[in-house]
């Protein structure tokens, strides 16, 4: 594997970051994260999508420009995804103007071939979607079914983008790459929507929308929203239509678009077809995440239930992101809704993080401090059976990844944890040590604490805090490849001194815990 480039939608500052749009970038990142251990050089874009109705009516509600607006919620993405360990490597900004000049040029291109044509239109525009509605698509009362709002009736000159001429293409690539769209299940609900689908309005009228990128030539229109949005794909790596940059060419065509299953439609129908005019490689995958609700409802300003991701760490008064980074990717699987309760994320992030992982380690490595002096011995052994299995995981979880699969990614990992508390459960390594057998015993905790080593790298992605903090303990470098652990008769962990008694500390504290209770009092005291 050369590169690996991956991107998140792009957020509309329309308002702030909440916990679903923080879904998103957190799987995004573990992914992205994932694949650092597996190959040099990982691509990872996100940004925020500034243009359109919805942005131009927020900012003249608040009685500010759309740009102020646009410049205050996007610090404020900016500033949640840096509070949750989202480490991208570039924001795109579609107000940026080396973006809008692109734009701008490969709407004239699309002009100048044919593929985007004038045409005299009235349609259902719904500035939630910002798309025009196929009638049919409407609730019984006649509402758009996402946003449950009356669209405007809207007639006016636009532009049109001839998507009709690329359906059967769109169609082929799709039955022939069962791959392409992830979950399986949604590439049937794509296929049926390209049943009954049409050209596009690409453009609005100035009268109607101003806060757009111009159209070249025709000052009268403006770029409608997606195709300005989608572009960003490629624009934030240096494409333009006569010219591609080095960073481009390396990292085009991408190798998963992550969105949320309301946008599937855009990005593996229209943008297929704009990169098809374009004469562009396709995505290799487009992976659409599910619908995150609160206490299993919706989210949304009108029920007042809409949280913020950084609300959750300070009223957990928590250090860092990684138990909410956990719980989150973890909340559904693969491509399903997923929901976040107080109540259900404390009992989580106890159980696996605390209880079954952090535990582990810490009683292994305090056993072996007890037992041993904080020494690995070169007597002791690893376990083969729980050394297969280790390796066994490792495999598993590579694919999970590679099939998206993050939830599902998490459940091997923890399911390698349990076989280790197992392990030690089975061969008591305190009785071992009382009847003298102390080779056996140090066995067992050299086992565990070289599953724990492998532990650290698969559980890396999602938590990088306790990550860190196990490896530091465990004397082990993070930034090991994953296949260079995945070897059955390499063992990780050195005969030598592994730690001592003050150096021992757990890596994850319990929310409302006894131990954080007890911390509490000590610090007291
Ligand atoms: O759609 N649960 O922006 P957006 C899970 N600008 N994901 C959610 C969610 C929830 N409750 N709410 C939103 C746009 N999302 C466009 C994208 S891409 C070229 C342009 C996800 O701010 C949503 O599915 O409405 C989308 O992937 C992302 O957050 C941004 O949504
Ligand atoms: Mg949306």
């Amino acid at each position: 594997m050369e590169k690996y480039y991956l991107t998140t939608a792009i957020d509309y500052v329309n308002g702030k970051p909440h916990i679903g749009h923080a879904y998103e970038k957190i799987l995004t990142d573990i992914i992205a994260r994932h694949y650092s251990l597996r190959c040099d050089d990982v691509f990872f874009l996100t940004g925020t999508d500034e243009h359109g109705v919805k942005i131009q009516k927020t900012a003249a509600a608040q009685g500010i420009t759309p740009k102020e607006l646009c410049d205050i919620n996007s610090q404020a993405f900016k500033d949640a995804w840096k509070a949750l360990d989202v480490d991208y490597t570039k924001f795109i900004r579609t107000t940026d103007d080396y973006h809008e000049a692109v734009v701008q040029k490969i709407f004239k291109k699309l002009v100048e071939q044919g593929d985007i044509y004038k045409h005299e239109y009235e349609g259902l525009y719904c500035s939630g979607c910002e798309c025009f509605l196929n009638p049919k698509d409407l609730t019984e009362d006649g509402l758009c079914p996402d946003h449950l709002k009356k669209p405007e009736v809207v007639s006016e000159v636009n532009y049109f983008f001839r998507l009709s001429k690329y359906k059967d293409a769109i169609i082929k690539h799709i039955k022939e790459n069962p791959a392409f769209i992830v979950p399986a299940f949604r590439a049937n609900e794509v296929l049926r929507q390209l049943e009954d689908i049409q050209d596009i309005s690409v453009s609005r009228s100035k009268s109607n929308v101003s806060w757009g990128v111009d159209v070249l030539d025709d000052p009268e229109q403006v770029i409608y929203v997606w195709i300005d949005a989608l572009s960003n794909y490629i624009t934030a790596i240096g494409y333009d239509v006569d010219r591609q940059s080095d960073e481009f060419k390396k990292y085009w065509p991408v190798d998963v678009h992550v969105i949320g299953k309301d946008i599937l439609k855009f990005h593996s129908i229209y943008w297929i077809g704009i990169l098809m005019a374009l004469g562009l490689p396709l995505p290799k995958h487009i992976f659409a995440h599910g619908w995150i609700t609160i206490d299993e409802s919706k989210m949304s300003k009108s029920l007042g239930n809409v949280i913020s991701p950084t609300s959750v760490l300070e009223s957990f008064n928590l250090e860092n992101a990684d138990a909410f980074r956990y719980y989150m990717a973890t909340s559904a699987p693969c491509g399903r809704d997923g929901n976040y309760s107080d109540n259900d994320f404390k009992e989580k992030v106890n159980a696996h993080l605390a209880n079954s992982m952090g535990n582990l380690l810490n009683r292994t490595l305090s056993m072996l401090v007890k037992y041993f002096d904080g020494e690995i011995k070169s007597e002791f052994t690893v376990n083969t059976d729980l050394k297969k299995l280790a390796v066994n995981t490792i495999g598993f979880v590579k694919t999970r990844f590679d099939n998206f699969e993050i939830a599902e990614a998490g459940q091997e990992i923890m399911a390698l944890v349990d076989a280790a508390n197992k392990y030690v459960t089975d061969n008591a390594p305190w009785t071992l040590a009382k009847e003298g057998k102390m080779a056996e015993c140090g066995t067992v905790l050299r086992t565990v604490l070289e599953i724990m080593c492998m532990v650290s790298s698969l559980i890396y992605p999602f938590c990088p805090n306790i990550a860190r903090s196990m490896s530091n303990q465990l004397g082990y470098n993070l930034s090991t490849r994953l296949d260079d652990i995945a070897n059955l008769d390499y063992n990780i962990l050195k005969a030598g001194k592994l730690i001592a008694k003050e150096e021992i500390k757990p890596v994850f504290l319990r929310l409302d815990s006894e131990f954080a209770d007890k911390q509490a009092k000590k610090s007291e005291v």
